[in-house]
């Protein structure tokens, strides 16, 4: 008979796409398509029981509630079973495996030399001062002896910046250097001092593996009655032994620097080539002269150290500019 036909075929298809729906959403849909109240498919099969004969109508009633009950059936069943299946799908989520590590940041490797610095600098007795990296021409220059027609006053040497000026309406720049915070102390303080100041200085470089316009520098000061000159070495010799060990090497070059007489360039041996570190020298008694220190009664030495140097040699980095480029891979070996 086509019509039990037509009911067999609604089931067999009904029950399929149930045990086919892979979530409650898409049960749903089957729900709707074959037993919706408007366009339920089972419409259809309703609209057949009423073309049976009256012969027949005995035997299309009783498989039209078989069908319908059998997919309300399936259609329940399988709701549960998506219900059991999310549950035990939560429930293998395992609580007690390790979990994902948040990624703790550390200190810049130049930021860890330089504590580094601070520290070893601490224990010879070198108090840590700061000083503006905005500098005016009296401290960047003037009262480091560094006269008006000196090339390294030349604007294209320096950041000057046009938008700003010092209190008197002055020029003011980025510091070339750290000397600043000599002038800075001595200005403010009576001998003796015995300091350092780490931090940032800025020239117009072109920026190549070893140069760049930003870079960092230590500076120290000692300032007292005899100080000398194998002082200064001494302290510098102790300094690189406590950083890199002990058989590193400290020599000196003649050289001049304004602010300092005698002038030297500093090198220093590890492994087995030289390497320039620094400048320094005995202060001159013009700088003293600048911050109202009596230079018959007072000697002192100074020095000027490129902070990227050591680092580079100490990490074995061959270009400076992979300190600057914030590369994750780079920074996270440290
Ligand atoms: N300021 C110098 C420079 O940036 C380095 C320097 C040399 C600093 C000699 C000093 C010094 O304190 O005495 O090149």
């Amino acid at each position: 008979m086509d019509i039990l036909n037509a009911f067999n075929e609604f089931e067999t298809s009904a029950l399929q796409s149930i045990s086919a729906a892979k979530d409650a959403d898409a049960l749903e849909r089957v729900r709707v398509e074959f037993m919706g109240q408007k366009n339920g498919k089972v419409r259809d099969l309703q609209k057949l029981v009423g073309t049976a004969t009256p012969e027949q109508k005995p035997a299309v009633g009783k498989r039209f509630n078989e069908v319908r009950m059998s997919v309300s059936a399936a259609l329940d069943a399988r709701v549960e079973q998506l219900k059991t299946q999310t549950t035990k799908a939560a429930s293998e989520f395992d609580v007690t495996l390790p979990g994902e590590r948040p990624r703790i940041g550390h200190l810049h490797p130049i930021m860890q030399v330089m504590s580094e610095f601070r520290e070893l600098m601490g224990r010879f007795g070198f108090t840590v001062v700061d000083g503006p990296e905005i500098e005016d021409e009296h401290h960047n220059f003037e009262a480091l002896n560094i006269p008006e027609d000196h090339p390294a006053r030349d604007p294209l040497d320096n950041f000057y910046i046009a938008c700003a000026a010092t209190a008197a309406g002055g020029p003011v720049l980025l510091r070339s250097q750290t000397s600043t915070v000599q002038i800075r102390t001595m200005e403010n303080t009576k001998p003796p001092v015995r300091i350092v100041s780490l931090g940032r200085v800025y020239r117009p470089d072109t920026i190549d593996a070893t140069h760049s316009c930003m870079f960092h520098q230590m500076e120290g000061l000692m300032v007292d009655r005899h100080v000398t000159m194998a002082q200064l070495k001494t302290v510098l010799s102790l300094f690189a032994r406590s950083f890199l060990g002990p058989d590193v090497e400290i020599r000196f070059r003649p050289s001049f620097f304004p602010f300092t007489e005698p002038s030297v360039e500093v090198d220093m041996k590890w492994g087995d080539s030289w390497m320039e570190i620094g400048g320094a020298g005995m202060v001159d008694p013009n700088v003293f002269a600048a911050v109202g220190y009596d230079p018959e009664e007072f000697t002192g030495f100074a020095f000027g150290l490129g902070i990227e140097r050591f680092c580079m040699k100490h990490y074995g980095v061959d270009d400076i500019r992979r300190f600057y480029e914030n590369d994750m891979r780079f920074l996270s070996q440290f």
